[in-house]
């Protein structure tokens, strides 16, 4: 008997993959809708002033001769080749650790820092490597959740955060921001099909139609991110978010995106580079 109601469920399992797969939809962002204004930079221990000193110069020198501008152009178009594998297994401990420059990031984030295979790669990852070369340290890159990533800065773990990091001035409580690198803003994305925002013209569109609805609505974000905080609403960081729907916090951007495509959430709020580049995956 229980040999045959283990094979029943087995069969309705199969079955849901097959058809909940077949149900999966495309998804479309609102890349003209800028519903922040945001600015990225790295994020440094307080103390840490020679670090500082360094990766600002660095940056001043990839603005001055346009490296800058060529490294973010060629990730968002595709023609970029740098990748990165770690040296070690994981992340250097004790008299090893003044050897390498330790990245704080989280890796699901293209086209600023996320994998390619087992290699590491994206805008963020080539800084950090002309950063390590500058410095004459080698490069670890340790890639953790998002939420974890200023803590880690801050208590040493890692040197520097490099994880298209948004500036603001409840994080610069706890470490200090280097110059800044990329103007960027939140975005929404939908299904195809959707309804909701179909006749939106604007940001402020947007906001007012997220204002209506209700908490049935469900917008799916990445925990600890800007977008978290907009959707959600943080006092701290000075966001009033929309109390009326629900809020999801995800690990990484994509599984938000892939709860989108299969229905279980109703929109997600991300950077906008960061949603043209998942969107495309999601939808292959
Ligand atoms: N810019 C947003 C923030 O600072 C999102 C960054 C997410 N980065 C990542 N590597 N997952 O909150």
């Amino acid at each position: 008997m229980k040999k045959i109601l283990a094979l029943a469920m087995a069969v309705v399992m199969l079955l849901c993959v097959v058809s909940c797969g077949s149900k999966q939809s495309n998804v479309k962002v609102y890349t003209e809708y800028e519903l922040t204004a945001e600015k990225y930079a790295f994020a440094i221990a307080k103390e840490n002033t020679a670090l500082m000193t360094a990766a600002n110069e660095l940056l001043a020198e990839l603005k001055a001769n346009g490296e800058l501008d060529k490294i973010i152009n060629s990730f968002f178009d595709g023609t970029a080749t740098f990748e990165y594998e770690n040296p070690i297994p994981s992340a250097p401990t004790g008299a090893d650790k003044a050897n390498y420059l330790v990245v704080a990031t989280n890796a699901y984030f293209p086209p600023f820092e996320y994998y390619n295979g087992s290699k590491l790669t994206g805008v963020d990852m080539k800084i950090a490597s002309l950063l390590a070369e500058k410095l004459g340290k080698t490069l670890y890159i340790n890639d953790m959740e998002f939420d974890s990533v200023i803590t880690s800065v801050k208590n040493g773990e890692s040197d520097i955060g490099m994880a298209g990091m948004t500036v603001n001035e409840e994080r610069k409580k706890t470490i200090d921001f280097t110059t800044e690198y990329y103007e960027s803003a939140q975005v929404l994305i939908v299904r195809e099909d959707d309804k909701v925002f179909a006749e939106c013209k604007s940001a402020d569109d947007i906001i007012a139609k997220l204002g209506e609805q209700d908490k049935e609505f469900k917008v799916g974000t990445q925990n600890g991110t800007t977008g978290f905080m907009f959707s959600n609403g943080d006092e701290g960081f000075g966001y009033d978010g929309f109390k009326n729907l629900t809020t999801s916090g995800y690990t990484t951007g994509a599984l938000a995106v892939l709860d989108l495509a299969n229905g279980k959430v109703d929109a997600v709020i991300i950077d906008k580079q960061p949603a043209i580049m998942i969107a495309k995956s999601t939808n292959k």
